[in-house]
C-alpha cells in the first residue's frame, strides 16, 4: 500500500535521512522508534509532502506521490496527525470533526458523519465539548479523528503517546485499536515499546538517518 524507495534527506551538509526504504501493507501499524534526532519526524513529513525528499520515492496505492502537496497527499489518502494537536480552539469537538469531512461532502452530511464517527469510537460524549476543555488524550484523539475523517486510509502519527499519563495513554490506545479494527493503516513515531507492542504490527529503528528493520 505505502513503498517508500530509497528516501534521501540532506540539510546543508547533514545528512537527515539515508536511502530508507521500506513498505506498508493495507491495515497494518508500523511503530518507527530511535533516539531523539534520528530523523523520525523528518520521515513523516516527507511522507505527508511537508518536507521535500532530496532522492528517493514515495508510492501509495502505486501511485507516486513523492514531494506532492501537502493538499494533494491528502487527496491520496494520507493523513498527518500533529505531534501538538492544532485543534480550531474556539469550535467544539464536533465541528472540528466536521470540518474534516466538508472537504468532501456538504454540511449537514459532514456534520452526521462526525457524530457517526465519534460513536463508533465512544466518544460521542465529547461531542458538544469546547476543544480548548479537553484532556491532553483527548486533544490527541480529536486530531487523530480529523486526520481520519479527512478520508485517510493511512495515517501518520508523531509521537502519539508523548506527555499522556497512563490512563490517558491507555485511553489513546484503545482508540488506536478501533482504527486497526477499520484496517486503517498507521506509521507511529514512539518511545512507549510497552504500549506498542499491543498495537503494532512490526517495529522500525531508525539510527541517525538509516532504518532498520525489527521483528
Ligand atoms: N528545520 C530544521 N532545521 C535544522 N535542523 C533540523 C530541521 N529539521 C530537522 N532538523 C534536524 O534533523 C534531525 C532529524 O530531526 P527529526 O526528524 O525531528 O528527528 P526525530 O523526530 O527522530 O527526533 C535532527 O538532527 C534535527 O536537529
Ligand atoms: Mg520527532
Amino acid at each position: 500500500m505505502l513503498r517508500v524507495n530509497g528516501l534521501m534527506k540532506r540539510l546543508d551538509s547533514l545528512v537527515l535521512l539515508r536511502d530508507v526504504s521500506f513498505e506498508a501493507k493495507k491495515g497494518e501499524i508500523i511503530c518507527l522508534y530511535g533516539p531523539n534526532g534520528s530523523g523520525k519526524s523528518t520521515l513523516l513529513k516527507i511522507i505527508s509532502g511537508l518536507e521535500r525528499a532530496d532522492g528517493g520515492h514515495v508510492f501509495f496505492r502505486d501511485r507516486e506521490i513523492t514531494n506532492l502537496s501537502p493538499w494533494e497527499i491528502v487527496e491520496n489518502g494520507i493523513a498527518h496527525a500533529f505531534q501538538i494537536p492544532r485543534p480550531f480552539r474556539s469550535m467544539s469537538f464536533l465541528e472540528n470533526l466536521a470540518v474534516s469531512c466538508m472537504r468532501y461532502m456538504d454540511t449537514d452530511d459532514a456534520f452526521r458523519q462526525a457524530e457517526r464517527t465519534a460513536e463508533e469510537f465512544d466518544v460521542d460524549y465529547l461531542l458538544e465539548r469546547s476543544s480548548s476543555s479537553l484532556s491532553q488524550g483527548e486533544l490527541k484523539i480529536l486530531e487523530i479523528l480529523r486526520a481520519y475523517l479527512t478520508g485517510a486510509e493511512l495515517l501518520l502519527l508523531d509521537e502519539p503517546f508523548a506527555s499522556l499519563d497512563v490512563e490517558n495513554a491507555r485511553f489513546l490506545k484503545e482508540k488506536l485499536l478501533a482504527l486497526k479494527e477499520k484496517q486503517v493503516s498507521m506509521l507511529v513515531t514512539s518511545h512507549r515499546m510497552r504500549i506498542m507492542e499491543e498495537v503494532a504490527d512490526r517495529f522500525l529503528e531508525l539510527k541517525e538517518g538509516k532504518l532498520y528493520a525489527h521483528g
